[in-house]
């Protein structure tokens, strides 16, 4: 009997996108089998009738098994965008979200271009926020900080990768990494989901590391250790940045303000939901 023939690109996405859940559809079944391949969705579409070799068809294969058991597409591409670097990321790092650049926008704006600044990114993960901050102002040094060392392996690749060389990686539980230092901005997005929140069972949230996400019965442990001793890490009119739920605003604005924060304010995402708090210490 004689082999089938191999089916050519068209003929994969259309198969592949019948497999897959329907939120998916074309556009994630053209990431997996342009990473499989190694082209764009430009090449998928022009060579849409080139024959599929046999080991591309496993791998494509493999890959939509692991997508339709619920794995992250990011972690299947080992790479996500964000600012406007290419990101890897792995298991290990929580995969960097849009609302994060607004946390970034907001850093920026406290951030002058010309002088020669500290700035510190609390529980970096991929490197993200440090990494954007440090690609948009040459000029400041910024210390990455993670508990986790095998997310600091991979923020320490993605900042090689994108030739940041003055960002620097520390270990340790939040200010434990920075003993005696002191910035003119800290920035974080740390773990606030609560425990038992029962976001943490569905979509990409499953497959993250527990220890990015959660932070005890109220979601505030870690915010609360950062603000408590957030004082005695900045200098005078230097800026807190703080990522959180979007329940959670008053909440932070609140401890902000009982350490003796100035300024203290809540902005919103895109989506005009509360997500970062800020506060200047006076000095
Ligand atoms: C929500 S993730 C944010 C990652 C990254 N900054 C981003 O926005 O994509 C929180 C990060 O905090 C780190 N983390 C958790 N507990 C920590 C601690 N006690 N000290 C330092 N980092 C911690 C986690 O390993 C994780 O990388």
């Amino acid at each position: 009997m004689a082999a089938s023939p191999s089916p050519d690109v068209g003929q994969c996405l259309v198969a592949a996108v019948a497999r897959l859940p329907a939120d998916d559809g074309r556009h994630v079944a053209e990431l997996l089998l342009g990473h499989a391949l190694q082209r764009d969705r430009a090449w998928l579409f022009a060579h849409a009738r080139d024959l599929v070799p046999a080991d591309i068809q496993a791998e494509f294969d493999a890959l939509l098994r692991r997508r339709i058991a619920g794995e992250p597409i990011a972690y299947l591409l080992g790479k996500r965008g964000f600012w406007t670097l290419d990101l890897q990321v792995t298991p290990a790092t929580l995969i960097p979200r849009a609302d994060t650049e607004r946390l970034v926008e907001l850093a920026l704006e406290r951030l002058p271009a010309d002088q020669n600044v500290r700035v510190a990114d609390l529980g970096t993960g991929s490197g993200a926020i440090a990494l954007a901050i440090a690609s948009e102002r040459p000029l400041a040094e910024v210390i990455a900080t993670d508990a986790s060392t095998d997310a600091l392996d991979v923020a320490r690749l993605n900042a090689a990768a994108n030739d940041l060389t003055r960002v620097h990686f520390r270990l340790g539980s939040w200010w434990e990494a920075l003993a005696g230092e002191r910035f003119d901005l800290v920035a974080s997005n740390p773990p606030y989901i609560a425990e038992g929140d029962p976001h943490l069972q569905q979509g990409d949230l499953r497959h993250e590391p527990a220890s990015a996400l959660s932070s005890g019965v109220d979601g505030l442990d870690d915010i609360r250790a950062i603000i408590a001793s957030a004082p005695r890490h900045l200098h005078g009119d230097g800026w807190l940045l703080l990522e959180h739920g979007h329940q959670q605003g008053a909440a932070v604005r609140q401890l902000l303000h009982a350490v003796g924060f100035v300024e203290v304010a809540t902005e919103q995402d895109l989506e005009h939901r509360d997500r970062v708090t800020l506060g200047c210490w006076p000095g």
